[in-house]
């Protein structure tokens, strides 16, 4: 049974904390008054997130802030942190997460996002802290049956060993619980998310050609890719394009700071799914980005991408009902806060 305790007396270990959600949730966690450890390998991040993280949140709060650059899988680092910090609660963001790359190297995959995940759940365990927090997605609910989806809407064959790792760490959290009942586990089902913080000071900043839609979009707009490429206009839907439900990043971060309230005191396993509630294609971004950069973008028509699913939205009932938590921001303000943080950084944290 967790302790239940005040924002100012808890301190959370955010592994992946320099990542792109990961560094919006500590923004809002020190913003919220927690005290935070993050724990970052800086393998896909970069380590000017956490002055930027600073300048957002100010001086004094950055004082709360400690960065330790680890890989989560290295059991004696992981326990200095433990030994170093009274660690209360942990969100656990960081993995591996290249839809793609995780097919050309599912060995990677499996050993990194399930090997950290054990080392970290066998170390807590070992320091009696029995509270996490983990980054699932909504790939979990594979190709839906109907929409939008709840969390009782069943689990589906995942399409690539990034999504397995998804589900099978959501199996091992809940299998923790059944075993023993002091575990306190919540699982956060991310439908899309993306923008960046308002202050245009962090954001998305994907090495290579970006495989996720907004960021390639960001990109064309900032002029470092010809057009963008829309993967197949021939599906079920209004205009025949992929739909989605997109999420502002910070509403995203919001609900994480929401789950950790909300788990106070509790023990058990709880899912949530965290969206927005409505689907959006990937012409309506386009056109919607179009508005938010002030320039009309190319874009052609390319054959359908395997493995995509025709459309996905969530319905957030739950998260609102039991942790009063609700996505705030619409499609325009998430195309407005991406080109901000784009337009401002084109090469992301690259000097
Ligand atoms: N798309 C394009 N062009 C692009 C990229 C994407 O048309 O260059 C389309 C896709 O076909 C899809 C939509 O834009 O219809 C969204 O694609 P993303 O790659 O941005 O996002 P996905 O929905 O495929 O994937 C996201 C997360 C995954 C997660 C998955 C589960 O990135 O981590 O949702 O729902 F597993």
């Amino acid at each position: 049974m967790s302790l239940e305790k005040t924002p100012a007396e808890t301190c959370v270990l955010v592994t992946g904390g320099a990542g792109f959600i990961g560094s919006h949730t500590v923004v809002e966690l020190l913003e919220g008054g927690y005290q935070v450890v993050i724990v970052d390998d800086l393998s896909n991040a970069s380590e000017k997130v956490l002055g930027r993280i600073a300048q957002i949140v100010g001086a004094e709060a950055a004082e709360r802030l400690s960065f330790i650059r680890a890989d989560v899988a290295d059991r004696d680092a992981l326990e200095t942190v433990f030994e170093t910090f009274a660690i209360d609660r942990v969100i656990h963001f960081a993995g591996f997460k290249a839809v793609g790359e995780s097919v050309s190297k599912p060995i990677e995959y499996y050993s990194n996002n399930l090997g950290n995940t054990l080392v970290l759940v066998d170390v807590m365990r070992a320091y009696g802290c029995k509270d996490i927090v983990f980054s699932s997605s909504a790939t979990v609910y594979g190709d839906p049956d109907a929409l939008p989806l709840t969390e009782l809407s069943p689990k589906k064959m995942a399409t690539n060993p990034y999504g397995w790792t998804k589900w099978m760490i959501e199996q091992i959290l809940s299998d923790l619980v059944v075993a023993d009942p002091a575990w306190n586990v919540v699982l956060l089902r991310y439908f899309n998310p993306i923008g960046a913080h308002g202050s245009g000071l962090i954001g998305e900043d994907p090495k290579g050609i970006p495989n996720n839609l907004l960021p390639y979009v960001a990109q064309v707009a900032v002029g470092k890719r010809d057009c963008v490429h829309v993967f197949g206009n021939d599906y079920d839907t209004p205009d025949g394009t992929g739909v989605r439900d997109y999420i502002h990043v910070v509403d995203l971060a919001a609900g994480h700071v929401a789950a950790l309230a909300w788990m106070n005191g509790r023990t058990g396993c709880e899912i949530f799914n965290l969206g927005t509630g409505t689907g959006t294609s990937v012409l309506e971004i386009v056109k919607a980005f179009s508005a938010a950069c002030g320039r009309e973008l190319p874009y052609v028509i390319e054959a359908r991408r395997p493995g995509d699913v025709t459309a996905n939205w969530a319905d957030c009932t739950k998260a609102h009902e039991l942790m009063g938590w609700t996505a705030k921001r619409g499609i325009a303000e998430m195309c407005r806060d991406s080109w901000n943080w784009q337009s401002h950084n084109p090469d992301g944290y690259e000097d």
